[in-house]
Formats: C-alpha cells, sequence, structure tokens
C-alpha cells in the first residue's frame, strides 16, 4: 500500500539509503515542510520513500516539482516499489495540474528513471560528497 506520510517518517530510510548512516538530523530537506511524502508499506513496515514539493527547473517553465529522498530498503529493491511510488505521484501530480516532475539523479539510478520514463536534461556533474549526477524529468503534459 501507498500513502502519504510525514517528513519525520523518511528520515530512517534517507540515512540507511541515502546517507551511509548519518544522523536522522542530517537527513532532514530544508523544503520538508512543503509538498508531500510518499511511502510504500509492506505489511506494516515502510520499504520506499519519496519527497515531491514544488520547484521549477531552469528554463522548464512553471508547475514545477522537485523529487528528492527516492529510497528503496535494499532488502526490498527490485521489487516495483520504487516504480508504484513513482506512478502514484504522477498520477497525484496529474490531478493537481503540475506540469513537469525533475531530479538530481545518481548516475547509477539513471536506468531506473528512464524506465519511469524521464529523460535526460543536462549533462553529468557531481553533487560534492554524493557522486556523479544527471538532471532528469518527466513531462506531465505529454497525454
Ligand atoms: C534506485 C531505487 C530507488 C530503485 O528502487 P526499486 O524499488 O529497487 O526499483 P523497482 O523495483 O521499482 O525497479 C523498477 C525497474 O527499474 C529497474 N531498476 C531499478 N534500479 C535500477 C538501477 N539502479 N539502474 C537501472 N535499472 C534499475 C528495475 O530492474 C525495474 O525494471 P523492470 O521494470 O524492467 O522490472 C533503489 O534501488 C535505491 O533506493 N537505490 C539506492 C538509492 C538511490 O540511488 N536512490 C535514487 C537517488 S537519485
Amino acid at each position: 500500500m501507498i500513502k502519504l506520510i510525514t517528513d519525520k517518517d523518511t528520515l530512517s530510510l534517507r540515512s540507511t539509503v541515502l546517507r551511509n548512516g548519518a544522523s536522522e538530523d542530517d537527513c532532514i530537506f530544508p523544503t520538508d515542510g512543503e509538498g508531500f511524502h510518499l511511502g510504500r508499506f509492506v505489511k506494516e513496515k515502510l520499504v520506499c520513500i519519496a519527497t515531491f514539493f514544488p520547484e521549477d527547473y531552469p528554463d522548464q517553465g512553471a508547475g514545477g516539482y522537485r523529487l528528492r529522498g527516492m529510497a528503496t530498503d535494499s532488502a526490498f529493491a527490485g521489487k516495483g516499489y520504487g516504480a508504484q511510488i513513482i506512478n502514484f505521484a504522477i498520477d497525484k501530480l496529474i490531478a493537481e495540474n503540475a506540469s513537469y516532475i525533475w531530479c538530481n539523479a545518481r548516475s547509477s539510478a539513471v536506468g531506473f528513471y528512464k524506465k519511469q520514463g524521464f529523460e535526460l536534461i543536462s549533462d553529468e556533474f557531481e553533487v560534492p560528497g554524493i557522486g556523479m549526477h544527471f538532471n532528469m524529468m518527466y513531462n506531465l503534459n505529454r497525454i
């Protein structure tokens, strides 16, 4: 089941999957009070998360949402949960008349986002301390 979760609910998976066990305080995003957070549960266990908040990407116009903190518990990876969260967010944001979703995609995750219909919109760049990334975008006005 996918449902809205709180910013605090995301911190444990952000820490273990994305930040190498950093303290939960260090896994708070400044924008956590904006937008929404989604969680995929297996029984009662939260196994996959993502955060979406309003932020336009340069030169792509208004109505943008940024995706951050996409993470699946490694014990539950490859089961389709990440794709389910993206599809849930796409449906929700189309219903809310948003125009596009964009993200800083880790280079290692580009294949995942491509499978969900995202396209590359930048050259590769480094995020210090985290690694190489591309900007990617999903156009919500395509249908
Ligand atoms: C990337 C990540 C979120 C994918 O989540 P997931 O729940 O394992 O993904 P899914 O099972 O829904 O995969 C959907 C499809 O993408 C593919 N896929 C998943 N991760 C992939 C990757 N890193 N590269 C290429 N393809 C990938 C799957 O094989 C599957 O393909 P299929 O539709 O042909 O079966 C997860 O592996 C993760 O948390 N990785 C570490 C943190 C990370 O990199 N987060 C993204 C930061 S930008």
